[in-house]
């Protein structure tokens, strides 16, 4: 609740009545008017021509409403009011520390929760929040009897978002061919890593459906890329810096097309926690930055992908036709053993704001 205020000439100081104390510039409060000339409720967009504001505007008057519910606020350029709720002030603080990232890191031995779960269960309201919850806490989970074609699939990616689309099409089958250009069509082991470091925009979620199985290993192999981050920030704080600031190159080149992006393999918001996790050490292009960084840089992809490689940080585990792999690919490494035999697989991307806007529907962040 809103205890009391002071208007200055730039400036409108609240105070809340949790002692929280915040100050709000003037021209900011006046672009988010909220009353009917300046905002449309129904399509939660802004009316306000924000280039026609004075940016020296000052407040006429104030007063607070409903027991500290609401602020209201004259605008010499408005007629009416203007009202501020509590919780929309109190939301945009600037120095806001809540959190939203409820997630849990982990290495292999971390994982005693289950992560198995019908496929079914997700078709009730309950299964679904659980899902989600679990596959936004882990980074990754597996549905299990599934159907062995792309009816599942389609399925469950309309009820987070939908299907994205990219080089390799919408929803894709794969088995070991030649003929692509992407490493993840052999039969090779594929060492962990994120797709698309050629994307600016990588994808979000990746589902993986295993549709036959007659083979000798191919176990999907996956590592908490964020558990990689906490732990190099911890042991070397130099390097996790450098390795959140040198944007790495990644590009696609092939199949008629010539992908390229870069950005760290750590990113960070401004609160300075990780959001994404890119590396791709197939994909990585030639790019140069400064050169006595170079070998501090390659002692970094160094620890990176011997901790990547380490099975401890590893969950390994060969799929079962009916069973769906999906997995967060901002922070969620993968990989595949070697193998000998058929194995094919069938899936598809989702965008990663998709997903959060699912999360943020069903209250999980
Ligand atoms: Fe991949």
């Amino acid at each position: 609740m809103i205890k009391k205020f002071e208007i200055s000439s730039d400036n409108l100081i609240v105070h809340f009545k949790d002692d929280n104390v915040e100050i709000f510039p003037n021209i900011w409060l006046r672009d988010h008017a909220k009353d009917e000339k300046n905002w449309d409720e129904r399509t939660n967009q802004r009316k306000t021509f924000t280039a026609g504001l004075d940016l020296n505007c000052r407040i006429k008057n104030a007063q607070i409403l409903d027991n500290g519910k609401f602020l209201s606020i004259l605008w010499p350029d408005l007629d009416s009011p203007v009202k501020y709720s509590f919780e929309f002030l109190y939301k945009n603080k600037i120095s806001n520390s809540q959190t939203r990232l409820r997630y849990k890191t982990w290495k292999n031995q971390d994982l005693s929760t289950n992560l198995f779960f019908d496929f079914d269960d997700t078709k009730r309201k309950d299964g679904y929040k659980n899902f989600l919850r679990v596959l936004h806490k882990y980074g990754f989970l597996v549905l299990k009897n599934c159907e062995k074609n792309f009816t599942s699939i389609k399925e469950i990616a309309n009820k987070i978002g939908y299907v994205r689309n990219s080089i390799f099409g919408g929803l894709w089958s794969f088995e070991s061919n030649q003929n692509k250009a992407d490493s993840s069509y052999t039969q090779d082991e594929l060492r962990p890593h994120t797709d698309g470091t050629y994307s600016n925009d990588a994808p979000g979620l990746q589902l993986l459906l295993c549709t036959e199985y007659s083979a000798k290993g191919g176990e999907s192999i996956l590592v908490d890329g964020f558990k990689i981050a906490e732990k190099i920030k911890k042991e070397d704080y130099e390097m996790f810096d450098l390795l959140s600031k040198v944007n790495v190159t990644g590009n696609y080149i092939g199949d008629g097309v010539f992908l390229k992006a870069e950005r760290p393999i750590f990113k960070l918001n401004k609160r300075n926690e990780i959001i994404q996790v890119s590396f791709n050490n197939y994909d990585r292009a030639p790019f140069r930055f400064k050169n006595d960084l170079t070998k501090k840089f390659y002692e970094g992809i160094k620890k990176f992908d011997l901790i990547a490689n380490n099975k401890e940080f590893q969950w390994r585990y060969i799929l079962k036709p009916g069973e769906l792999l999906i997995f967060n690919n901002w922070r969620i490494l993968h990989g595949r053993g070697s193998f000998e035999g058929v194995r094919k697989m069938s899936g598809c991307y989702i965008n990663k704001e998709d997903f959060d806007s699912s999360c943020v529907i069903n209250e999980i962040i």
